[in-house]
Formats: C-alpha cells, sequence, structure tokens
C-alpha cells in the first residue's frame, strides 16, 4: 500500500534548489548520489536545469506520470502544490518542509488543508516537518540526511528528526545496515500504525524498531502490532509525555493509573519488546536482524576471562535466562581440546592464554550440544589473544548451523579489528557481555511469545439490559456517580457476589436494616462525594445492636458533615459483615489512548501507598489475568505463606475477566473500583465489598 513511497518508478522533488547547501539541494542530490534507478524530475519554476537533470515549472508540466512527489518549499505553498499533485495522479507526498501542526494555531489549519486535499485526490503523505524515507534495498534515498546506511534488515521509524540523523550517523559509522529509514514527522497520516502493517510484509526487514513521543490511536496500534509480532519482532522505544486528559480523577485506579502505565501494558499485550534507552533498541535490533532465533533460554558461554564469565552469568540470571547445563559428552570433548586448567563447564573458561584453536573447540562443541539455544562469546584482549583470526572462527562456526551467536568481545582499539570481522559476519558485538544478555531475553521473549496461542477471550452470560438501564436512570438525574444500592445492581448483573447491603436514611431505618440482614453488620457513610470512607472516619466494623447503630449512625452523618460542609449525603449504608481474607483492588481507568486501563493489585486501605499494582488493557485473556496475578509483590500472599491456604485464585481470575468484560461492553464507565475484593481460601470464591463507579459525561469529548 505504501509501495509509492518505498519503490517508486518516478519522482519529482518540489522545491529542488540549484545551491548546495539548501535542502531542496541535498534531497536531490541525495536521490541521484545514492542510486536511484527510477525517473527524477526536479521542480523549480526559476531553473531550466538542476543537477544535469531539466528542471519543470509545476509537476502538472512533467510529461511522464510522477508516483512519488517530495516536498520542500515552504509551508503556505504546500496546499497548492498537493492540489497540482492530485490532478497529476502523485500517489504518495512527502513533505519535508516544516511549519505545520508544530508550529501553532496557524499550521494546524495549514496542515488539515493539506490533509484534506490529500485525501480528497488519493494521495498517502509522510510528515510533514520530517527528514524524510530512505529505502537502501530500491536504492532511494529521499531525505536530506548526510549519508546512507549500508543494506540491511532494521526497518526504523521514528517521531523524532534529530534522533534520525544520530541514529544514521551511528549507522555509517559502524556500517550498520537497514533496511527502510522513516522519518515520521507530524504524522499527518501515515503513522506507526501504516508502516508496521507495510513492513511486516518487506522480506527484508526482519525487525521493526520504533521511536514513538505519542499514538493517535492506541487501540489500532495495539490490533495491528499483536498481529505484526507473531511474525516479525518490533521494539519501541516510548520516550515523552503524552496528555494524561485533564479529568479529575476520582478512584484508586485512577490515581495509579497514567499513560506510562498504558503504555507498558499495551507493549506487554501485543509483544512489542520495550527498549528502556536507544542503546537497549539498538542491541535488541542487531541481534534480531543479523542471527537466527533464540529457540530457548539456555546459553552457553565461551570466554578467555573468569571475570567477565561470571559478570555474564549473575546478567543471565537475574534477566531469567539460563546458564545452559552442558551433556556429558560436551564436557568431555572439551576436557580433551582445553588444557587441564581450563573450565569444561559452563561458563567455559579457555583461559587467558587462548588463541584461536581453543575458541574453536569450545564454540564448536558448545553449538553441538543440544542443551545450548545460544552462545555468548568473551574475549579480552591479553598478551596473546589472536582477535582477528578469532573473529574469523567465530564468525565460520556461526554460519555453519542454526542457533544465535554473540559476540563480547571487550574493549575498544585492540578489538575494533575483530569486532569489524566478526560484523562482517553478522555477528552482533556487545562491548559488555550483560547487554549481550540483554539482547538474547529480548529473543527468548520473542520466541516464547510466538509459541504462545493466540490469546482468548472468555464471555460470561451477563445482564447488560439492566446495567444500560441502571446508567440511563443515573445519567437522567444528572449524576455521573453510582450510589450504593446503583453498584450493587450493576455488579450482581455481571454475576459477582456482593455482601447484602440496604441504604438507611435514619436511626430507624439503620436499626430495621440491621435486624433484617443480622449482627454484627458494617455501617458505612454513603456519599458520592466522599471517596474514601474511612479517612474521614466513616466507615465501623462488627456493630452488634440497635444501640450501637442509632449512635453510629448519627456520628457517621456528623463526621461526613464536618469533613465536608456540602457533601452530598445519602445516608448510612448497612452491610452485612463479611469474614476476613486478603484483600485485592481490581479497578478500570479509560485512557485517552488505549481505552480501559484495568489494575489489579494487594487492595485494601493502603493501595496508594503500596502502589503493588498491575496493568492491562481491557479485554484482557484467562492467560493475562493469570499473569496480572503473578506480576504483583506479594503474589506469594496470595499463594499462602507459613502454612497458609492459598487465597482462591480463580476466583480474582474471574472477577478481572468479568470487570473486563463490564468495561469493554460499557465504554461510558470512565472509572471503577472494586477495593477491597475481600478473598477467601482455595475454593471458597471472593466478595466486593467496596466499589464505586464514575460514567463519562454525555458526548461532551470531542478529539
Ligand atoms: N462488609 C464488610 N465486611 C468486612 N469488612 C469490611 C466491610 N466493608 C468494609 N470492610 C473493611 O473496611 C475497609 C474500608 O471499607 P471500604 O468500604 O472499602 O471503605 P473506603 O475504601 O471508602 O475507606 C475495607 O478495606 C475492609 O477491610
Ligand atoms: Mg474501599
Amino acid at each position: 500500500m505504501l509501495e509509492a513511497f518505498f519503490t517508486p518508478q518516478s519522482v519529482a522533488v518540489i522545491g529542488a534548489a540549484r545551491k548546495p547547501g539548501k535542502l531542496g539541494y541535498g534531497v536531490l542530490s541525495n536521490i541521484l548520489q545514492y542510486g536511484y534507478s527510477g525517473k527524477v524530475y526536479p521542480i523549480n519554476p526559476k531553473a531550466e536545469e538542476i543537477l544535469g537533470l531539466k528542471s519543470y515549472p509545476s509537476v502538472l508540466d512533467v510529461p511522464d506520470p510522477v508516483e512519488l512527489a517530495i516536498i520542500v518549499i515552504p509551508n503556505k505553498f504546500v496546499p497548492q502544490v498537493m492540489e497540482e499533485c492530485g490532478k497529476k495522479g502523485v500517489k504518495g507526498a512527502i513533505i519535508i518542509s516544516a511549519g505545520f501542526r508544530e508550529a501553532g494555531m496557524e499550521g494546524i489549519k495549514l496542515e488539515r488543508q493539506v490533509l484534506d486535499i490529500a485525501k480528497q485526490y488519493g494521495i498517502r503523505i509522510v510528515g510533514p516537518n520530517c527528514l524524510g524515507i530512505i529505502s537502501t534495498h530500491t536504492p532511494l534515498n529521499a531525505s536530506f540526511a548526510a549519508g546512507m546506511p549500508p543494506k540491511g534488515g532494521i526497518a526504523f521509524m521514528s517521531q523524532s528528526g534529530a534522533l534520525c540523523t544520530a541514529i544514521l550517523d551511528w549507522a555509517l559509522s559502524e556500517e550498520i545496515g537497514f533496511s527502510q529509514f522513516v522519518s515520521l514527522g507530524n504524522k499527518a497520516d501515515v503513522d506507526e500504525v501504516d508502516l508496521l502493517q507495510a513492513w511486516e510484509k518487506d522480506e527484508n526487514s526482519r525487525v521493526i524498531i520504533v521511536y514513538m513521543e505519542g499514538l493517535k490511536d492506541g487501540q489500532k496500534f495495539m490490533r495491528v502490532a499483536r498481529e505484526v509480532t507473531q511474525r516479525t519482532p518490533v521494539v519501541a522505544v516510548k520516550s515523552g509525555n503524552t496528555a494524561a486528559g485533564s479529568r479529575a480523577v476520582s478512584s484508586h485506579t485512577g490515581t495509579l493509573a497514567g499513560s506510562e502505565r498504558a503504555y507498558e501494558a499495551a507493549f506487554q499485550q501485543t509483544g512489542v519488546l520495550r527498549a528502556n534507552s536507544i542503546e537497549h533498541l539498538f542491541d535488541y535490533s542487531l541481534a534480531f536482524a543479523y542471527q537466527p532465533p533464540l529457540k530457548g533460554r539456555s546459553i552457553a558461554i565461551v570466554t578467555n576471562a573468569g571475570g567477565p564469565g561470571i559478570m555474564a552469568t549473575d546478567a543471565l540470571e537475574r534477566s531469567g535466562m539460563k546458564l545452559a547445563t552442558l551433556q556429558p559428552e560436551t564436557i568431555e570433548t572439551l576436557r580433551q581440546g582445553l588444557p587441564p586448567a581450563a573450565n569444561v563447564f559452563n561458563p567455559i573458561d579457555v583461559i587467558g592464554d587462548a588463541l584461536t584453536d581453543r575458541y574453536a573447540h569450545a564454540l564448536k562443541a558448545a553449538l553441538e550440544d543440544k542443551n545450548v539455544d545460544g552462545v555468548i562469546v568473551i574475549l579480552t584482549p591479553q598478551v596473546y589473544t589472536q582477535i582477528e583470526e578469532t573473529a574469523e572462527v567465530v564468525g565460520r562456526l556461526a554460519a555453519a548451523q542454526d542457533k544465535p551467536v554473540l559476540g563480547s568481545f571487550m574493549g575498544q582499539q585492540k578489538v575494533g579489528p575483530g569486532i569489524k570481522i566478526l560484523n562482517r559476519h553478522s555477528i552482533p558485538n556487545y562491548v559488555f557481555p550483560e547487554r549481550a544478555v540483554g539482547a538474547f531475553e529480548a529473543m527468548a521473549e520473542f520466541w516464547e511469545r510466538g509459541q504462545r496461542p493466540a490469546p482468548q477471550y472468555e464471555h460470561f452470560q451477563v445482564d447488560q439490559e439492566t446495567v444500560r438501564q441502571v446508567f440511563d436512570r443515573v445519567r437522567g438525574e444528572g449524576r455521573l456517580a453510582l450510589g450504593d444500592a446503583e453498584s450493587r445492581e450493576i455488579m450482581e448483573a455481571y454475576g459477582l457476589r456482593i455482601p447484602r447491603s440496604i441504604l438507611a436514611k435514619n436511626a430507624d431505618e439503620a436499626v430495621a436494616a440491621a435486624e433484617n440482614i443480622g449482627y454484627p453488620v458494617v455501617m458505612k457513610i454513603a456519599s458520592p462525594d466522599i471517596l474514601h470512607k474511612s479517612d474521614i472516619g466513616g466507615v465501623r466494623l462488627n456493630i452488634r445492636d440497635a444501640d450501637q447503630v442509632r449512635d453510629f449512625f448519627d456520628l457517621l452523618i456528623y463526621r461526613a458533615q464536618r469533613y465536608m460542609a456540602d457533601a452530598r449525603i445519602w445516608g448510612v449504608l448497612i452491610q452485612e459483615m463479611a469474614a476476613r481474607g486478603k484483600e485485592v483492588i481490581i479497578g478500570v481507568n479509560r485512557d485517552p489512548q488505549f481505552g480501559p486501563l484495568l489494575m489489579f493489585g494487594l487492595g485494601g486501605i493502603y493501595v496508594e501507598v503500596l502502589q503493588d499494582v498491575t496493568f492491562r488493557i481491557a479485554p484482557v485473556s484467562r492467560q493475562e489475568a493469570t499473569e496480572m496475578i503473578d506480576e504483583i509483590r506479594s503474589y506469594h500472599l496470595l499463594r499462602g505463606v507459613r502454612g497458609e491456604k492459598p487465597a482462591d485464585l480463580k476466583a480474582i481470575i474471574d472477577t478481572i475477566l468479568r470487570v473486563s468484560q463490564l468495561v469493554t461492553d460499557f465504554p461510558e464507565i470512565v472509572e471503577m473500583d472494586i477495593n477491597p475484593l475481600t478473598v477467601y481460601d482455595e475454593g471458597r470464591g471472593a466478595v466486593a465489598v467496596d466499589m464505586r463507579f464514575v460514567l463519562k459525561e454525555k458526548e461532551s469529548k470531542q478529539e
């Protein structure tokens, strides 16, 4: 679909300039200099000829068809030029010019205008305000970048143009090969999602890397990324803060959620590997682009120095990778070929005076061992070390089989020539072994995800109609927060267990309610304006008789009024006293980019303090719900410590899934909390003791 950008038959440079130093000159000369073989048309009304090519006053004057237009003219002329491109039948436009969305109100209008024209004619746009595009295999360098990276397997997209130039510089100096290189700029039209879709089908792109600051449509990104990562590794660096929306939050989940959490969850759920720095971004992508897949977590280390071997081992263990247990045959082979002082167990230490032959022997043995999924070759430059010869042999042995091998030739000056040889054999080198381990870990995650079955979303039998009616009623009364009775209706409609409770408007009603429910009871202030009832002493447990009910009724009302004079007070809730159990929280906060952000964690009144919570975007699968439980720090508590019975994890998962279904069915829920969900021992279920729902204002919002 985006062929016009990557493999066009003909290109016009609108705003091609005659003077070196101008962008319009740089773009044209890059196209010519780096071997583009299609037709090239400079467009400039004031020139006859530029860089030896005939120049045309307008794209409409070009006698032949033009597939791609690269626009390098002042912003205010872009709409008109776009119109001409439309008439000419141009398929794609790279707008390098700046002065659009990034430049304030006028720019926003201009960008919209340009986009409208493009839509009308069916032209796709990259940019505006970008550096351009490079397709090394075509080859086409449609950018004003200084240089052209070598051909290779990395497809790179970036929202930041400055980062593009830095990466390019690095690619040139390290001879790192790229397949595609796209500076997205303002993303008026083509964005991350389009490129993921296009590159998934591109044979030359073995790994896709993304530098992003924000997304337009998080849900769509998730849908597409989920598909793409089945086959192609996607590594992302996310930076910058996206607008989290200005809505005041009124739930525990709302307080703890945030755009950062949403991105984290979305990446995890879609299998997008997150790199925490640009350094990691490239560490991972080199391994993906140049080595065969890592099909397990067992790694062998071959080293000529003890210390780095141990560092690598530690890093393996920290990251959830494993030091491979070598087979007895392998150990025997190693013993025969290495001196007695060598360590023949993993990490295999060929010791400081090792020449190439020892490396060859050890690496070959390790690669042949079926317990080994991948190998890291560590080399430190000692007096006799044959750096280049060893690199040569490592390269040859690695190429002869299908397990991944990563280098960690440590140092710079002495090992430099060896690293170049490794690179020529497509073996990425990491100056520190920990970084090689990090790359292997990313590869293992990608592989495991590919083996996992696609998520299955369960559907419970629920009563949507009742929920619909409750929401309509609440909104009809001009409210957004639900009362307890209403919340209970919702919970029951979705099959969730709650303690009995009755709202009392005066002390007599309270006593009647308590007697109806049966002592002991719990009393809680009922007000839509009081979020944390306990904070103001608004919750009393274990109330045993009518006198206490009367006393506390007055006390709770008094406290609420003193706390907030104009709080709306609905009365006091009389509630069945639930048995003690473990308290967890399940909540949802609607994220502006990704939608329902579901939270699970250790609950009760200390959630905000402990912050032991984890997030996913709803809907979630059973597998994802299970992972959420495993992820929190206190999952040991749930599994039972010191002879305790484990908590009913099935009931937690069931609740997570029902909540997930509820908020997916009803996008108008902007916030909800169940806190606590009191969970009992295995087999005894869970009960939602306290909950809260907040609805969205009716269609006030617009993007
Ligand atoms: N019905 C109940 N049975 C037993 N314990 C309860 C009950 N309701 C509340 N609690 C306890 O009181 C704490 C606070 O009550 P809750 O209704 O969650 O109020 P809030 O969160 O507004 O302070 C809960 O975390 C729970 O430990
Ligand atoms: Mg609570």
